[in-house]
């Protein structure tokens, strides 16, 4: 897939994603931000209460309808589960007949996700495995749902992932994925950027390429079901992006003159 961004040697890129998830996952001023973010992002007070305090880090771009609609006994995997937040969402829909399989490659995040699972109980529904998404640690067609949060935007090999996750699906199985793409290429200080390869926008796709990728990986049925600005859902008052835009030599309104350009899609679709 042609991204807007030159090309870099994909495990230097994912080493570099691992080493900034470390980070989040150990600074615990996010945690202070993190619930505001995820309510600009559409999860709701209930679901915010649902889950284990430290799991939610406010680095999603969406996805709490998506959990909405798993069934009682369903098996799910989170593709770049994190510290947990969509995984036990989703364990409190599956219930205790059904299955989360949440599979991050960050040994910070997947301690965080373990130790809430244990504080919660949860854990005889959840489980967190390490592995990379592009090569899914997961039996074939053992799985009902794939739901991912912002994650597949940060994979140098994204044809790789959804082909996975098409493995890993029995027939008739759903996708239901939150993640950024591009209307139009970004300015050369953005793409350029690790700051912004890491905050969900450097490494993201152009739409069109982004959904026939999709298609390509063998799913039907590939719908956005919803979507929304992404750039006008992060506050620019928080030190983290304040920082990054300083690298970048960006102002705030150079930013928002390309929030047309990044838009956070809901996806759905079959095998
Ligand atoms: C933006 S965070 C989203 C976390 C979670 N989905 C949420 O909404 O809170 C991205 C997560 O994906 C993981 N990740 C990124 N690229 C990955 C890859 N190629 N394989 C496995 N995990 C990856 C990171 O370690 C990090 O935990």
């Amino acid at each position: 897939m042609t991204s807007t961004r030159r090309p870099q040697d994909a495990d230097q890129l994912r080493d570099k994603v691992r080493e900034g998830y470390t980070r989040v996952a150990l600074d615990d001023e996010a945690l202070g931000r993190a619930d505001e973010a995820a309510r600009r992002i559409g999860y709701s007070e209930a679901q915010l209460e649902a889950v284990p305090d430290g799991a939610n880090l406010g680095v999603g771009c969406g996805n709490p309808t998506a959990i909405d609609t798993l069934r009682p006994g369903e098996t799910v995997v989170d593709l770049g589960s994190g510290a947990g937040m969509d995984a036990f969402l989703a364990a409190r829909q599956v219930g205790p007949n059904g299955r989360v399989i949440g599979v991050d490659m960050t040994d910070a995040m997947l301690a965080k996700a373990r130790e809430n699972a244990r504080k919660t109980g949860l854990d005889a529904i959840v489980e967190f495995r390490k592995g990379n998404i592009e090569a899914l640690p997961v039996e074939d067609e053992s799985v009902d749902a794939i739901v991912s949060n912002c994650v597949i935007n940060l994979s140098p090999e994204k044809e790789r992932v959804y082909r996975e996750a098409y493995r890993v699906l029995r027939p008739g199985g759903r996708i239901m994925i939150s993640d950024v793409v591009l209307e139009r290429p970004l300015p050369e200080a953005v793409l350029d950027s690790i700051d912004a390869y890491l905050g969900c926008v450097g490494g993201a796709s152009l739409r069109g390429e982004y959904l026939e990728t999709i298609a390509k990986a063998g799913f039907r049925d590939v719908k956005v079901l919803r979507e929304g600005s992404f750039i006008d859902a992060i506050s620019f008052d928080d030190p983290p992006v304040r920082e990054a835009m300083e690298r970048m030599q960006i102002t705030v309104e150079e930013a928002r003159g390309f929030a047309d350009a990044v838009r956070s899609l809901h996806i759905f679709a079959v095998k």
